[in-house]
């Protein structure tokens, strides 16, 4: 039903790295602007620099637009409504080079275009370059309205529970840990996981409990693998062994250094081999029984992009729709400069200056925009069920 607003014509686009549920935030977009509103909604391809293939006339105006809400999108055959399920940005997206070197032309771009408003997905980085463009057009005087949609695997946005994606790669890396248990089970293997989660660990956490991992580790909790974590490790699994678990699932975050503060690609591999060195010394010492370690034997499984793979969930789903949602009402209702959020179990906003304050805090932290609370009921779980997070051993509960 088109109601008595003036028609708008907005624009969407996704910016960052893909994850899912961000064609679901499109689709919902499409159907609010098209049958509440009757406002026409353009793709804008590729994050920003969409706008200056717009402004160099590499793309015609009328071919962003996305119709009969949503059905001719790219990728969609024979009226399926296929946006809801995909994953990845059947827009394009960038996490490369500094759109804000190409302010000027991306502001025209914008401007060519004719928007009333812009709905653009991101994580903290594209949130904060969308946001310095907007300033920047304020500037000279242009406008340039906009609404936030958080969306990343990483889950490390201010003031918003969940963003898009999360709950789908939560749920890839507990399907992977089922997936490695019986393997590790057959051969009592050591199994490390290393999850994404950039500087935060609230995939890696959430993931390792609903994944049954014995040892979780996140920059929140272990920042550094240093020896007393390793040392920690290995005696937490064997105290694994004496009570009957002779295999053990480990989860490491990205983020997550090794014991020269430094950052590794490849974390998991760096831990697999400080666990071997460890426990095999330990293993041929002449320690007594109760202090030596059995000898682990360790394997590694990166399960990198695979991570940001798969259909929506229906948690994503579902969130993507009311996210989008409800970014299509604010712009109805004028109010702009806000980013959507996720608390309590309902939808509702908050302006995007406060969530950049959150962003520029973390970047003088070193520390992501939002961390997992150390304190907080995730980490006390994991700690209660003997998940080895950083000090404690089973034996010590
Ligand atoms: O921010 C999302 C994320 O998937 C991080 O978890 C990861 O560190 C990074 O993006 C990977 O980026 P890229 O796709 O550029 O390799």
């Amino acid at each position: 039903m088109v109601n008595s607003h003036k028609p708008k014509r907005i624009g969407i686009l996704t910016s960052g790295g893909d994850c899912p549920g961000l064609n679901a935030v499109i689709r919902a977009v499409v159907k609010v602007a098209t049958y509440k509103y009757g406002w026409d909604v353009y793709g804008i391809p590729y994050g920003t620099d969409g706008f200056i293939e717009v402004l160099l006339g590499k793309r015609q105006p009328e071919d962003l637009r996305i119709r009969d809400h949503g059905y001719d999108i790219p990728g969609l055959v024979q009226g399926l409504d296929i946006l809801h399920f995909l994953s990845g940005s059947v827009l394009g997206s960038i996490s490369k080079g500094d759109p804000e070197l190409h302010a000027d032309e991306i502001i025209r771009g914008y401007e060519k275009l004719g928007l009333t408003a812009l709905i653009g997905m991101g994580g903290d980085g594209s949130i904060e370059i969308l946001e310095n463009l907007a300033q920047k057009a304020a500037e000279q005087g242009k406008a340039w309205n906009w609404v936030a949609v958080p969306k990343t695997i990483d889950n490390d946005i201010p003031f918003t529970e969940a963003s898009v994606g999360f709950d789908t790669a939560v749920n890839r890396v507990t399907q992977a840990l089922y997936d490695l248990t019986f393997t590790a089970a057959s051969h009592d293997r050591v199994m490390l996981v290393q999850v994404m989660g950039r500087d935060a660990g609230y995939l890696a956490l959430e993931a390792g409990i609903a994944g049954g991992a014995d040892a979780i580790l996140i920059p929140e909790l272990t920042p550094i693998l240093d020896e007393s974590v390793v040392q920690g490790i290995c005696h937490h699994i064997a105290q694994l062994h004496k009570h009957g678990r002779r295999f053990a699932l480990v989860v490491v975050a990205e983020g997550v250094k090794n014991h020269l503060g430094q950052k590794e690609h490849y974390i998991g591999d760096y831990l697999a081999q400080r666990i071997q060195e460890y426990s095999s010394q330990s293993h041929n010492s002449d320690l007594p029984d109760s202090l030596s370690l059995p000898s682990l034997d360790t394997r590694v499984t990166l399960l990198g992009h695979l991570q940001r793979g798969g259909n929506p969930t229906s948690t994503d789903r579902l969130l993507a729709t009311a996210f989008g949602r409800e970014a299509v009402n604010l712009i109805a209702n004028g109010n702009y400069n806000q980013m959507v959020i996720w608390q309590n179990g309902r939808v509702s906003s908050v302006p995007i200056s406060r969530v950049i304050e959150q962003i520029k805090k973390g970047r003088r932290e070193k520390k992501a925009p939002s961390c997992v609370d150390p304190q907080g009921f995730l980490v006390r779980t994991a700690r209660d069920i003997g998940i080895y997070v950083g000090e404690t051993s089973i034996d010590d509960q």
